[in-house]
């Protein structure tokens, strides 16, 4: 198998989600860097504490340098996260990590838009790709379950652009996720409904947070 290409990957927002997809990334051999609103800030020096070969660069610069753009800011501050990046963010690959989630678990934006779109008519020059949201931050930390044969953990995602879903896809394999491709970016819409289902599953059921869902096909 030929090696995977390494990429520059840059995280905006560096909490639960976006710590854990950084380290396991900077390890598979990728260069990681953090876009730091604030360098002093408790997730970024979190981060750091976990992983010290993250670099750390102002927004902007941290976006320009990067090939694929995660975001993984709470949803509500993805705007004023992308709002200053110019066209830094121009023809890059923003991976929209945030789900929209209003009062008792309910979509929020009311399920009549994604937020995966919004994300995308913030920065209509990028190309989004929904990713790594349909799961609990304990899957994106340890996504190993033993015992399954071949069988991986499925990752859907959804975009509008081909070349940025197989960019992201191949991230997803290297991860150790099967990558499922679920089509447009509009898809997002029933991924973010997905993420409220397993929200519900594990943490309001008691199901407990160590359960994927798998793709079976024939
Ligand atoms: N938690 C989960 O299990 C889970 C799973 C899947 C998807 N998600 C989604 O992933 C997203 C992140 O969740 P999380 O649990 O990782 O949140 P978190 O732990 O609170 O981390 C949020 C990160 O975003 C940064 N941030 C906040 N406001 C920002 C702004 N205006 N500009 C730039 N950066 C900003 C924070 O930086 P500072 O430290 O500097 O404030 C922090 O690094 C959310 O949209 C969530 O719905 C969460």
């Amino acid at each position: 198998m030929p090696k995977p290409k390494i990429m520059k990957i840059t995280f905006i927002g560096i909490g639960n989600v976006g710590a854990p997809l950084a380290d396991h990334l900077q390890k598979l051999g990728h260069q990681v860097a953090i876009a730091a609103r604030d360098p002093n800030s408790k997730s970024v020096q979190a981060a750091l504490t976990q992983n010290v070969n993250f670099e750390v660069k102002t927004p902007s610069a941290a976006v320009e340098w990067a090939e694929v753009v995660f975001l993984a800011t709470p949803f509500d501050a993805a705007q004023a996260a992308l709002a200053d990046l110019g066209t830094a963010i121009a023809g890059k690959i923003l991976v929209d990590c945030t789900n929209p989630v209003g009062p008792n678990l309910v979509h929020g934006l009311n399920s009549e838009r994604s937020g995966a779109e919004f994300v995308q008519s913030l920065v209509s020059a990028a190309n989004v790709v929904k990713a790594f949201t349909i799961y609990g931050l304990e899957n994106l930390q340890d996504n190993h379950y033993p015992g399954y044969g071949d069988l991986k953990p499925a990752m859907l995602i959804a975009g509008d652009d081909g070349d940025a879903k197989s960019v992201i896809a191949d991230l997803c394999q290297q991860l150790g996720w099967e990558p499922v491709d679920t089509g447009d970016l509009a898809m997002s819409l029933h991924l973010e409904h997905m993420a409220l289902l397993w929200v519900k599953m594990a943490r309001v059921q008691g199901k407990g947070t160590g359960f994927v869902w798998a793709m079976l096909q024939k």
